[in-house]
C-alpha cells in the first residue's frame, strides 16, 4: 500500500511538474488562497464538475462515503483543496479534481469554496445503528469538543472543521484513516486520543455527530 502511495506520488509530481514550471509549496498557496476575496458566482460554475459526486446541493452520498461539503467553513474547504493538491491528504479522486491543471490557480480555489460554504446543508445524513450514542457523545465532550465546538460547529479561524451533520460513514473512515496513517494532515492530537477508542467509542463518536445541528449562533455569519 504505501509503495503504491509513493509510485503515485511521484507519477503525480512528474505530472505537476511539467504543468508548473515553478510548483508553490503548500503553505505558500495556502496564504495566497487565503488572500483571495472569493466570488460565489464564479465558484458556482466551478462547482458544475463537483455535483457528479458531492451533489447539486454539495450534500454527498451517505452510503458511499462522499462528504456533505455545504456549509462547511470557507477556509477549510480551501485547505483542503490545497491539502489535496500537495499529497498532504490522499484520495486519487479528490487529487485529481483538485490538481492545478483541473481547478486552476489560487483564486479558484477561493471562488468554489466560497460558493460551497454558502450552499445549506441537508438535515439528513447518513447515521449509524444509535447503539453507543452515550459513550459517543461522552467521548467527544471529553477529549474533541475543545477544538471542534460543543455543538461540533468547528471553527474557520482556526481550520478546524465543521462536523456535525457530517455523514457516519464518511466520518468513521476519517477515524480509520487516521489511526491507520492515511490522513497525513490529520493533527498528531488525533491518534493519540483515537489510539486508546474501542469500536464502541469510534462508531458512537461518528454516530454522535452524524445527528448534531449546530444552533445558528455558533455558525458563521453570512
Ligand atoms: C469523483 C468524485 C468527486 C468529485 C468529482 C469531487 N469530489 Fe470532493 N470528495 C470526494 C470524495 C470521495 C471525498 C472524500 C475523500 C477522502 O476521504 O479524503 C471528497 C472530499 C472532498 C472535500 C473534503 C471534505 C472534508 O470534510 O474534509 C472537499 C472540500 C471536497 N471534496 C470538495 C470538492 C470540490 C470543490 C469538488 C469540485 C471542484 C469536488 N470535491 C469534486 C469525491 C469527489
Ligand atoms: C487540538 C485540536 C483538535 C482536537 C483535540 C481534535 N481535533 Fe479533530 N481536527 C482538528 C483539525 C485542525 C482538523 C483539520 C485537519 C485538516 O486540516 O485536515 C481536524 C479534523 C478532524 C476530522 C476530519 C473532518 C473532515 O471533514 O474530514 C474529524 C472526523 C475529526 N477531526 C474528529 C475528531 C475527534 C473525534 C476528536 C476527539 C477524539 C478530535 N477530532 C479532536 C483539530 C482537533
Amino acid at each position: 500500500m504505501k509503495l503504491k502511495r509513493v509510485l503515485v506520488a511521484s507519477l503525480a509530481l512528474g505530472v505537476s511538474s511539467a504543468w508548473a514550471a515553478d510548483p508553490m509549496t503548500t503553505k505558500e498557496e495556502l496564504r495566497e488562497v487565503f488572500q483571495q476575496q472569493g466570488s460565489a458566482a464564479r465558484g458556482a460554475r466551478l462547482f458544475e464538475v463537483c455535483t457528479t459526486c458531492h451533489g447539486r446541493e454539495g450534500n454527498g452520498k451517505a452510503d458511499d462515503g462522499i462528504p456533505v461539503i455545504a456549509q462547511q467553513h470557507l477556509r477549510v474547504i480551501a485547505k483542503q483543496l490545497v491539502d489535496y493538491r500537495h499529497a498532504e491528504r490522499w484520495d486519487l479522486q479528490m487529487e485529481n479534481v483538485a490538481a492545478r491543471h483541473k481547478l486552476g490557480p489560487a483564486r479558484d480555489l477561493a471562488d468554489v469554496a466560497a460558493y460551497v460554504s454558502a450552499l445549506q446543508r441537508a438535515p439528513t445524513p447518513g447515521t449509524g445503528d444509535g447503539k453507543h450514542l452515550a459513550v459517543g457523545a461522552q467521548a467527544y465532550a471529553r477529549d474533541c469538543a475543545s477544538c471542534h465546538g460543543t455543538e461540533g460547529e468547528g471553527n474557520g479561524v482556526t481550520l478546524v472543521p465543521r462536523v456535525a451533520g457530517q455523514h457516519y460513514k464518511y466520518l468513521l473512515r476519517q477515524l480509520h484513516d487516521t489511526l491507520e496513517e492515511r490522513r497525513p494532515n490529520m493533527p498528531p492530537p488525533h491518534a493519540q486520543l483515537l489510539t486508546p477508542y474501542g469500536v464502541d467509542e469510534l462508531t458512537g463518536i461518528a454516530d454522535h455527530l452524524s445527528r448534531l445541528t449546530p444552533s445558528r449562533h455558533v455558525l458563521p455569519r453570512r
